[in-house]
């Protein structure tokens, strides 16, 4: 299955799926909203085909998706995977990928969607923190739920030392998550998604 990870950054998640080398999986592209994206150079050291779609190169989101999507659809995805792509994308964009593109949000969703999530998990109180893989729908951090791994939240921690641990959980998970869209093992039902053993 042909796959497609978008990223913004660093791409450490992008890192560690590629580095699964989940079989049945082709890595076809990594593509990134900035030419600067630390993880572009990584991926292109690995022989993997990047692409850079610079949203300030457009006027409206729309431009930038209808832009994003044409590159993306040149390599055939099955899969597209966010990892830290850090763009607010269009319903229509969401539509045309539906029930093809994951994303990682670093909250025990439906809790803590958006940014700040580990310093907010801090102030509420929480006992628990977390990450999520979950189909992308147009609600930002709203699709279906696919996978998620929690982790406690220690008396001393501070957002670093927290979104380190969430850190290493996302990247056990998101392979795991990806792996088993490969092996066509997720069925989405209603709002549910069901994970086949
Ligand atoms: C991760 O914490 C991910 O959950 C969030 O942004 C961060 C991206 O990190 N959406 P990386 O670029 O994968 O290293």
């Amino acid at each position: 299955k042909n796959i497609v990870i978008l990223i913004s950054g660093r791409g450490s998640n992008m890192q560690a799926i590629v580095d699964a080398a989940i079989p049945g999986a082709h890595i076809a592209a990594v593509i990134a909203n900035r030419a600067d994206a630390p993880g572009l150079a990584w991926a292109s050291e690995r022989g993997i085909a990047t692409r850079t779609v610079d949203h300030k190169a457009y006027d409206s989101r729309e431009a930038f998706d209808t832009a994003l999507a044409a590159v993306i659809d040149q390599f055939s995805p099955h899969l597209v995977v966010l990892a830290g792509f850090m763009r607010i994308l269009t319903a229509d964009f969401t539509r045309h990928y539906a029930g093809r593109m994951l994303n990682i949000h670093p909250s025990l969703l439906p809790a803590f969607t958006g940014l700040h999530t580990h310093r907010r998990a801090i102030e509420a109180g929480c006992k628990l923190a977390g990450c999520t893989v979950h189909f992308v729908t147009a609600e930002l951090d709203h699709g279906p739920i696919v996978m998620q791994a929690a982790v406690p939240i220690l008396n001393e921690d501070t957002e670093d030392s927290l979104s380190a641990r969430v850190l290493r959980e996302e990247h056990r998970l998101y392979p795991e998550a990806v792996r088993a869209f490969v092996e066509d093992r997720l069925r989405i039902q209603d709002l549910r998604v069901f994970v086949a053993e």
